[in-house]
């Protein structure tokens, strides 16, 4: 379902539940809470106070979660559990709440519209009717380093007009962070921007349907959706973002394994990445699949960007620690993940007054309870012989050679192989060369599995 349909579900819901409509900080909590932002983030850009974000998303959750009550259905409603509650609402047959919903999916994507400044200078640059629809994409603040990255967007999308870039990596490593930032630096050079998350909408003929709905595109009606995007692509320079896309993979399976209801994506991908046009699709994953992979830089119309941990201590400037000293320690051992490290510069000021040095001389490597919720899905979501690998990984604290890794494994060969590939495909295992090929399992993630995953689990 689109934004527009939670939206207006949700005001239903607050008109029943209240008798007042959905209020704009309402809405503005609601597109911040899809977005994954934290309260802070969704106070500090609209000048509000976080605690009271927080109480207003509360107060959403609560609605929700008497809602699904009252057709049967326990569900502690909260932030990480948002969007598939209102989901399972849909599925239960709520489905008057929605009979009388709106669908003009324009009107409210034109309404978010994020246009910049330099919109107003586009005839300048041959760019007609601009459209950006943002609404999905989260804004940063305070973005920092990332500039080999940049470039190499940059280069691949307008030197090499690469049409299927994949952004990889981790969850929380910065990947939409990096897409939103090359976005804002390069608005006026596309005529159409549009930012879609499969978390939400993970069909595809819906993606493409709200699409065809608000552009203007040559030939409605007369040719097959797909046709129409791909004649979008060729008429106007577009710029389409495809965030999550993780969610169209099959949990439990080697990563990468499209659901059999999203099969139409791998089809898709084949024509953004074969047929002739002047656009560019960026497709955003936790996981890889064989889709996105280069073989070689020359032949293939598609490109991967696999991103790192940050390294340069000013990720940590405006985190509110102190003793600088000790920043860099920080970053090694959260592998300058941004997210884990917001994470655990809130943990230090809560408990440490701020200080860096304080904390490490006091623990370590600590697993915070957001780290922990992450790391749960994701174990849960590998399939169970790449479970079999990360507990065989978690014995040692060091890098281990394919032989000693399966020494102690009851696994084929066959399964052994297509296990630590797909490990490496969701960049929790890292392959390097030192006098032979070693593997590593990530450190934080490590920490995670000796703590909760007991022997004989
Ligand atoms: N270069 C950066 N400078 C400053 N903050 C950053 C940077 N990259 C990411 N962040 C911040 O780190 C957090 C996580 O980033 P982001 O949401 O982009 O991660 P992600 O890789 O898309 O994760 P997921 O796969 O879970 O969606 C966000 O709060 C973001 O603003
Ligand atoms: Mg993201």
């Amino acid at each position: 379902m689109s934004v527009t349909e939670i939206l207006q579900l949700m005001d239903q819901l607050v008109s029943k539940h209240t008798g007042n409509s959905l209020d704009d900080l309402q809405r503005r909590a609601i597109l911040g809470i899809l977005q994954h932002q934290t309260y802070s983030d969704i106070a500090e850009g609209i000048n509000y106070d976080e605690e009271y974000i927080g109480k207003i998303s509360r107060e959403l959750y609560g609605i929700v979660s008497q809602e699904l009550k009252e057709l049967g259905q326990e569900v502690d409603v909260k932030k990480s559990n948002f969007a598939t509650s209102i989901k399972k609402l849909i599925n239960l047959g709520n489905h008057y709440l929605l009979q009388n919903i709106n669908h003009i999916h324009g009107n409210l994507y034109v309404n978010n519209t994020q246009n910049s400044p330099q919109d107003s200078n586009n005839t300048q640059n041959n760019v007609k009717s601009a459209y950006r629809d943002l609404t999905f994409a989260p804004k940063v603040i305070n973005f920092s380093n990332r500039e080999t990255e940049l470039q190499t967007l940059s280069n691949w999308i307008f030197n090499q007009n690469t049409p299927l870039i994949s952004v990889l990596g981790l969850s929380g490593i910065g990947k939409t962070a990096l897409v939103r930032r090359f976005i804002d630096l390069n608005l006026d050079s596309f005529e159409v921007i549009i930012w879609k998350n499969l978390q939400l909408t993970p069909s595809l003929n819906q993606i493409i349907t709200e699409i065809l709905t608000t552009v203007e595109t040559p030939e409605k009606f007369l040719n097959s959706p797909v046709r129409q995007l791909l004649n979008l692509l060729k008429e106007k320079r577009c710029l389409i973002i495809i965030d999550d896309v993780q969610h169209i993979f099959t949990p439990g399976q080697f990563a990468g394994q499209y659901q059999a209801e999203s099969k139409d994506y791998q089809k898709f991908f084949t024509a953004i990445a074969e047929t002739e046009h002047q656009s560019n699709i960026i497709l955003i994953s936790q996981e890889k699949c064989a889709d996105m992979q280069c073989l070689d830089d020359r032949l293939y119309p598609v490109k991967a960007l696999e991103l790192l941990g940050l390294d340069n201590i000013n990720i940590l400037d405006n985190t509110g620690l102190n003793n600088q000293d000790s920043w860099l320690k920080l970053i090694q051992l959260y592998q300058g993940n941004p997210t884990y490290l917001k994470d655990i510069a809130s943990l230090i000021q809560d408990v440490y007054d701020g200080d860096g040095a304080d904390s490490l001389a006091e623990t370590s490597l600590v697993i915070t309870q957001n780290m922990q919720s992450c790391f749960n899905d994701l174990f849960n979501r590998v399939s169970p012989i790449e479970q079999q690998i990360i507990l065989e990984f978690s014995k040692l604290d060091r890098p281990m050679s394919r032989e000693e890794l399966k020494e102690n494994l009851a696994l084929s060969s066959v399964d052994f192989v297509k296990g630590l590939q797909s490990l490496q495909y969701r960049y929790i295992v890292t392959k390097f060369k030192s006098d032979k090929i070693l593997f590593k399992l990530s450190p934080v993630f490590r920490e995670y599995v000796k703590e909760t995953k007991k022997p004989g689990f």
